[in-house]
């Protein structure tokens, strides 16, 4: 599983690259804004129809041009499936096998990628948002009623919001609680189920990452748990009335994650955040693979950066027990990337060539 072939079309820097990787391992050089980053972001596009870098995608246009195209065949079990992305006139296209699909969430189930790169820290240091996000991730992987009950609560919540903010009256309010309330539960529950399955792995991963620290990962369901939702919600009408939004519901969901009983922000080093995100990541990496029988695509952009070499070693130990196609970006990257790679490539000037 993983991206056999790569074709670029005005894409940020790149006005034509055509690459074939490696199921395994691909090292992609070069000097700083040679388009490293770039080449991942497009991968991460085909796999996830949407950018790490930016919400707006006309800034991935290239310059002076009025669309770019992204083309590439990803491995399956039989045939390859051709994936084909376009933004063209202000939005993106996006095709699968010939097929324009219903959403752009089946691009992640054709084929699903995984980032770290040096924004990885924010599932730490950012809102809980972005810690909801890495959870929904593995629970879209691995269990194929979730799309739908997620996108059924955000369309209840968005309603009762509504009514909320209008400030209709309380019984029109409450008509939407019985289904935001067997969706939200039906939420919660499949996260923590995922959770739990992640656990072992994740919290051994991240404490050996932390030479021994003892991680924990804990989720708060978004209501106060001795209440359930359904009393919390009636508890907090006149709160959303005032604030004119539900308060309460998996919308609001933390996960809280600890360094010896501390908040990782408040106990860990730098490199170490780097180094916990990095394991916590693998982790779904792994445990995706275990459950879906299927490895993801790994992207690491500039993962030697704030690494020293024990700790770079360390992780790429883990990304080869991952057994993932893994695309790995360095400006002069060290031994223990060199040692281990399959194919690489150099950029330079917005060309991409194949080293040998
Ligand atoms: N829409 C665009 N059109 C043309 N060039 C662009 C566009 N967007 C970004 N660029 C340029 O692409 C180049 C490559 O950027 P990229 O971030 O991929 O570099 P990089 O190799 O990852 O660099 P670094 O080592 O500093 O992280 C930069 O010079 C950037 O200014
Ligand atoms: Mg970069």
């Amino acid at each position: 599983m993983g991206l056999l072939n790569l074709s670029l079309r005005n894409f940020r820097c790149f006005t034509a690259a055509d690459l074939e990787f490696a199921p395994t391992f691909n090292l992609i050089t070069g000097e700083n804004a040679s388009g490293k980053t770039s080449l991942i972001e497009s991968i991460f596009l085909m796999g996830r129809g949407r950018s790490f870098r930016t919400a707006n995608l006309e800034s991935a246009v290239r310059a002076g041009t009025n669309g770019f195209q992204i083309v590439g065949r990803v491995s399956s079990q039989s045939t390859p499936i051709p994936i084909g992305l376009a933004r063209e006139n202000g939005h993106l296209e996006a095709r699968i096998a010939g097929q324009t699909p219903a959403t752009l969430a089946q691009l992640s189930e054709t084929f699903p990628v995984q980032l770290v790169d040096n924004q990885a820290h924010e599932i730490i240091r950012g809102n809980p948002h972005r810690r909801r996000q890495f959870l929904d991730w593995g629970v879209f992987h691995v269990e194929p009623t979730f799309f739908p009950v997620w996108r059924r609560y955000q369309r209840v919540l968005r309603q009762r919001n509504t009514l909320l903010r209008n400030g209709n009256p309380q019984p029109e309010i409450s008509s939407w609680d019985r289904e935001l309330v067997s969706q939200g539960e039906a939420l919660g529950a499949f996260r923590q189920e995922y959770l739990a399955s992640l656990l072992p792995t994740a919290t051994a991963w991240a404490s050996q990452a932390l030479g021994g620290l003892e991680i924990s990962l804990e989720y708060r369901p978004g209501w106060p748990r001795e209440q359930g939702f359904p009393d919390a919600l009636k508890n907090a009408i006149e709160r959303d009335r005032y604030a004119g939004m539900t308060q309460v519901g998996p919308h609001r969901a933390e996960m809280l994650i600890k360094v010896e009983g501390k908040p990782a922000q408040e106990r860990v080093s730098r490199g170490q955040e780097k180094a916990l995100v990095g394991a916590l990541l693998l982790a779904q990496a792994a445990v995706y693979r275990a459950r879906s029988g299927r490895p993801c695509t790994l992207l690491l952009d500039d993962l030697a950066a704030e690494f020293d070499s024990g700790h770079l070693t360390r992780f790429l130990d883990r990304v080869e027990e991952c057994g993932a196609q893994t695309h790995i970006t360095a400006i002069d990257p060290p031994s223990s990337i060199t040692s281990r790679v399959a194919k690489a490539f150099h950029v330079k000037q917005d060309k991409i060539t194949e080293m040998v």
